[in-house]
């Protein structure tokens, strides 16, 4: 079993991407956490944090009630801030967000309004045991790619998906909003994560259309687990309309988009690719799920990226969210492949 201490390697890895992030000697920054976040993590920043000298202050909220009619992980939905003025008003105050929130303030409700202030930008410590954040550690050098990754979604006007399965899709990208991370920003308003790598879309009003089929060793990470069946998506004008297969992957993800009772469940959210060098297809055989926010499986270098739920871009809000990496998909942007057979080329490539 893995014990979660602070470690002195752990310590110097936070310490890195900490600066990595433009945090320095008497840089504000503010801790946020909630009860039910990771304590090693929580300690790691705060120990990080002075040794840099930072100027910073530690936030804990108590994790609020549960209020889904399913269980929700892995959504980077933080709800811990729960509207609270005093807070918000603080984080505004300071020049990065150290989140140790348990699903991270990416998609929080408050972020748009902190963001807005012009002042604080974001660093999401996801809530990863530290090995596996040791593992995808943020560096400089991965910068570059990840920027020209983006840069190429934004001047695209489609992107198709294709595999040997028969995923067929098409995602009209004209002025879809386009991010992604390496990990790091020093700007205000920038979200950065760790683990970080990856690049993606959010499609507008009926942007998105065909077929997806995901086969066995794709991933559900909603659920943390691994397809050990197929599951064959129809997508029409942006909604899931149909999604078939036998096994136990198709029979929970439908049930479970049933419960949310809501038609934007089955919506488009983002779509995309992963290019973190560090994280590994197999690492999710190698921890128990309490081990892992799973973020590391959305970096996954020449991953194809897909998920459903809220898009705010294109009007949708929703909890239910699945993020759903795929293996050996060919990714074209305008006809250009950036992504052949689950492998980054050109200069996308490592
Ligand atoms: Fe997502």
């Amino acid at each position: 079993m893995l014990q979660e201490r602070i470690e002195g390697k752990w310590l110097a890895a936070f310490r890195r991407v900490l600066a990595l992030n433009g945090i320095g000697k008497g840089t504000p920054i503010a801790i946020l956490s909630e009860t039910q976040s990771r304590p090693v993590l929580v300690h790691l920043c705060e120990l990080a944090a002075y040794d840099l000298g930072a100027e910073f202050c530690m936030i804990q909220m108590p994790t609020p009630p549960q209020t889904a009619p399913v269980p929700v992980k892995s959504t980077g939905t933080s709800w811990a801030i729960q509207g609270n003025r005093a807070v918000i008003e603080a984080l505004k105050r300071v020049d990065v967000i150290v989140d140790c929130t348990v699903e991270g303030l990416i998609h929080a409700p408050e972020w748009p309004e902190i963001e807005e202030a012009g002042r604080t930008r974001l660093l999401v410590i996801t809530n990863e045991h530290p090995e596996i954040l040791e593992r995808t550690e943020p560096r400089a050098e991965h910068g570059p790619k990840v920027e020209l990754g983006i840069r190429m979604l934004r001047e695209a006007s489609e992107m198709r998906v294709t595999s040997a399965l028969g995923t067929n899709l098409v995602v009209d990208l004209r002025g879809a909003p386009c991010g992604g991370t390496a990990g790091f920003g020093t700007t205000p308003g920038s979200v950065a994560h760790w683990p970080g790598g990856l690049c993606l879309a959010f499609p507008g009003k009926n942007a998105v259309n065909g077929r997806i089929v995901m086969g066995v060793g794709d991933m559900n990470l909603t659920f943390k687990t691994y397809l050990t069946s197929q599951i064959d998506f129809t997508i029409e004008n942006d909604f899931v309309t149909a999604i078939r297969g036998d096994g136990i992957d198709a029979l929970h993800l439908r049930e479970y988009m049933e419960a949310w009772g809501d038609r934007n469940a089955y919506g488009m959210s983002h779509v995309g690719w992963g290019m973190n060098p560090g994280a590994r297809w197999v690492s999710a055989a190698m921890y128990d799920k309490r081990d892992m926010q799973a973020v590391e499986f959305r970096a996954l270098a020449g991953s194809f990226l897909w998920s459903t739920g809220a898009n705010q871009y294109a009007g949708r809000y929703t909890l239910g969210h699945f993020d759903l990496p795929m293996r050996n998909c060919t990714i074209a942007l305008d006809g250009r492949v950036v992504v052949k057979d689950g492998v980054l080329q050109g200069e996308l490539a490592p």
